[in-house]
């Protein structure tokens, strides 16, 4: 539930990740399986984007059950229940259904009955859209939990036979959820920016309301991914550094600041260009794209869980992100880690259950009964 917006004499409560979580599809395509599929070389692809292999779904499987799947363990680590949340959003171009939005499916499927749902539709770097909007809401007090889930089924709108993209894409989703904290840290500074003007570079045509498909549709390529790669490349690299440099200025921050860099994944030269330009250490740099190629905005929010089951990310870092993608839209975030890594598992479900009773009993004045339902 979002309540309405009411003035307050203290200080807005900061922002916090305090659970984190991410799901692939179990069944992996390699650039070997593709060499069968199209002309293309396991060697083209690994030298000139890094990929190796990408998840995919399969059929009867879309984005809100991986994203519902990413939001179950980020729930589950943050020690809340879902009827807890007071929002749940999905960054996605690639929801189930035109109506309703993913975010109503997750809702559904997690069981986050007093939730406010709504979609961020911002491509690659919906996620990061996705962290200014959480910050928002909780700074403004309209909400003190929110899930933030990233997920593309990106498999479903590609045309397979064309080289030039269906190399690049995988599926899969990552969460967070995000509590209002009266401590320090937490989601810092955002710089969001788009341009219109480009949108050319990286679309889809059909599918939308000046072309909505129809079943005896002649050109199905208007319901593909369409992309000028070098575009893109050349447009990705001078924004994403941009956007870091802001996101830093504004915090007062220097790059020596940062502990981690969390870029999106689109392609390793991308990665290595942005890098380079920004002159961080490429041991900061966080990279994965070899194993589930560009996940659209999923691609942040995976590799974050990825960073802290590595012991990359620590209570204390700051941890840069920027991502890029269709619109085109791009942004930076820089988050102060304050999440401390919990157990998921049987006994840690039960502690937390233990601790969630508790929690409501005080609220409640002395009674121990989970809420009526
Ligand atoms: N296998 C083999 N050859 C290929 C393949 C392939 N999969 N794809 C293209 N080629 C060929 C081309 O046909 C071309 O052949 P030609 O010289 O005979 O004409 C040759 O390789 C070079 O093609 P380029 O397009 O110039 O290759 P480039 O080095 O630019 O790499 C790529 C293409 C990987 C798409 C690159 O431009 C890129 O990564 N761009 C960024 C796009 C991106 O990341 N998009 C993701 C979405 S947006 C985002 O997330 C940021």
């Amino acid at each position: 539930m979002l309540s309405t917006y009411t003035a307050r004499s203290v200080a807005a409560p900061s922002a916090v990740i305090t659970g984190w979580g991410s799901y692939v599809p179990p069944r992996v395509l390699s650039n070997r399986d593709l060499e069968s599929r199209i002309d293309t070389t396991d060697a083209w692809i690994v030298e000139r984007t890094g990929i190796r292999e990408r998840h995919v779904v399969e059929d009867g499987e879309a984005t809100s059950g991986m994203a519902a799947k990413a939001a179950r363990v980020a729930i589950e680590r943050a020690g809340i229940a879902a009827d807890e949340l007071d929002a749940v959003m999905v960054a996605t171009t690639t929801a189930d259904h035109l109506v309703p939005t993913a975010a109503c499916l997750v809702q559904e499927q997690i069981g986050a009955r007093h939730a406010a749902v709504f979609d961020i539709g911002a491509a690659c770097a919906g996620f990061v859209y996705g962290l200014a909007v959480a910050k928002g809401l909780v700074a403004s007090g309209a909400a003190r939990r929110v899930l933030l889930v990233a997920a593309e089924t990106i498999s479903r709108f590609i045309d397979w036979t064309d080289r030039s993209t269906c190399v690049l894409f995988g599926d899969g989703a990552g969460a967070v959820v995000i509590e209002a904290s009266e401590g320090r840290g937490g989601i810092r500074g955002t710089v969001l920016r788009g341009d219109g003007t480009k949108r050319h570079a990286l679309w889809v045509e059909g599918g939308g309301s000046l072309m909505a498909r129809i079943p005896d549709a002649k050109d199905g390529q208007m319901f593909r991914l369409r992309m000028d790669g070098q575009e893109v490349f050349k447009l990705a690299v001078p924004s994403m550094a941009r956007a870091c440099e802001e996101v830093l200025a504004a915090e007062g921050l220097r790059l020596s600041d940062v502990t981690l860099l969390i870029p999106h994944q689109a392609n390793l030269r991308i990665i290595e260009a942005v890098g380079k330009r920004l002159g961080i250490d490429r041991a900061k740099v966080f990279v994965n794209i070899e194993r589930y190629g560009n996940t659209s905005a999923a691609s942040i929010p995976i590799a974050l869980c990825e960073a802290v089951e590595q012991g990359r990310v620590r209570p204390g870092d700051r941890i840069l992100m920027c991502a890029f993608g269709g619109g085109m839209t791009w942004g930076a975030a820089l988050v102060e880690w304050s999440g401390a890594p919990v157990a998921v598992g049987r006994k840690g479900i039960a502690a937390r259950a233990r601790d969630l009773l508790a929690r409501r009993a005080r609220r409640a004045g002395g009674s121990t009964s989970p809420r009526a339902t």
